[in-house]
């Protein structure tokens, strides 16, 4: 029987703190995301979007529901996924190339074999030339990439993003769009990304999730029937604008009683 590769089903989450009430982050959350697709969580700050990609990399169990990868073991997802968290991670001793073959190493990967084929990246990802760099040297913007870098060379099938491109400027973000795309569709890589960038989320998914406000909750599943992997042309056409329409009034939606609460103060 098919099934999809991940299945999220009835999720709640709450973080305990000590003596203040706990945080419910997480309500009742159901999605599934097929094997090739490319999926987007998008939703107001502190929704409980990176909370979402954290259990799903096994960094925390949640407090009720189920989170099924196909071929990970239940309630063992550590490693089943390529995991790149909201703030980078890099090790500060380390030089640019040996960040992004961390993975590699730790999966028995020969360490010069590693470095190559990071190497043969470099260029793709705008960081030729910075190999030696250490991470103190480099702008945010650059950490991500060696950040993203990293985590698409760990090579896993499922790819869990938590805003990759957040710190980049508009023509550096769009080139890495067209090239993610691109590189995606020779992968068949299965991605659910975080952003707050709706262009963003309607040029790279096939399927938008859009979230309430915490707890989090799924306010709309947005399809977007265009084909994979686009090229930036599209973003000007009407059936894009369609689908970036579509998406802010989902997102409007899920927000209304802020946005009431807004109106009434003003
Ligand atoms: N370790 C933790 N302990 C306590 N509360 C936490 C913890 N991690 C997250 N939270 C709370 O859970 C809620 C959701 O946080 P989360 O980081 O998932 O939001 P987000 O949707 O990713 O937000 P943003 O868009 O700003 O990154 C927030 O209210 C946050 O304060
Ligand atoms: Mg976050």
């Amino acid at each position: 029987m098919h099934s999809p590769l991940v299945t999220v089903e009835h999720v709640s989450h709450a973080f305990a703190r000590g003596r203040d009430p706990a945080i419910q982050a997480l309500q009742d959350v159901s999605f599934s995301v097929e094997q090739g697709e490319f999926v987007s969580l998008v939703g107001p700050s502190g929704c409980g979007k990176s909370t979402m990609l954290r259990l799903l990399a096994g960094l925390d169990t949640p407090s009720s529901g189920s989170l099924r990868i196909e071929g990970a073991t239940p309630g063992q997802l550590l490693g089943a996924a390529g995991y790149m968290p909201q703030r980078d991670l890099l090790m500060p001793w380390r030089s640019v190339l040996d960040n992004t073959t961390v993975a590699l190493e730790f999966a028995g990967v020969p360490r010069q074999e590693a470095r190559e084929r990071a190497r043969a990246l470099l260029p793709i990802f705008g960081l030729e030339g910075f190999e030696r760099a250490h991470p103190a040297t480099l702008s945010g913007g650059m950490r991500q990439r060696v950040s993203l870098l990293r985590t698409v060379l760990a090579g896993r099938r499922l790819l869990l993003l938590d805003e990759p491109f957040g710190a980049l400027d508009a023509i550096t973000r769009s080139d890495l769009h067209e090239w993610l795309a691109g590189v995606l569709a020779k992968l068949d890589a299965t991605v659910i990304l975080v952003t707050h960038d709706l262009e963003e989320a309607a040029f790279l998914s096939d399927r938008v999730y859009v979230m309430t406000d915490r707890p989090g909750r799924i306010a709309a599943a947005i399809a977007v029937p265009l084909p994979r992997p686009r090229s930036y042309e599209l973003t000007t056409s009407p059936a894009f604008g369609e689908v970036r329409r579509e998406l802010m009034t989902a997102l409007r939606e899920a927000r209304r009683p802020l946005a009431t609460a807004a109106r009434l103060v003003g």
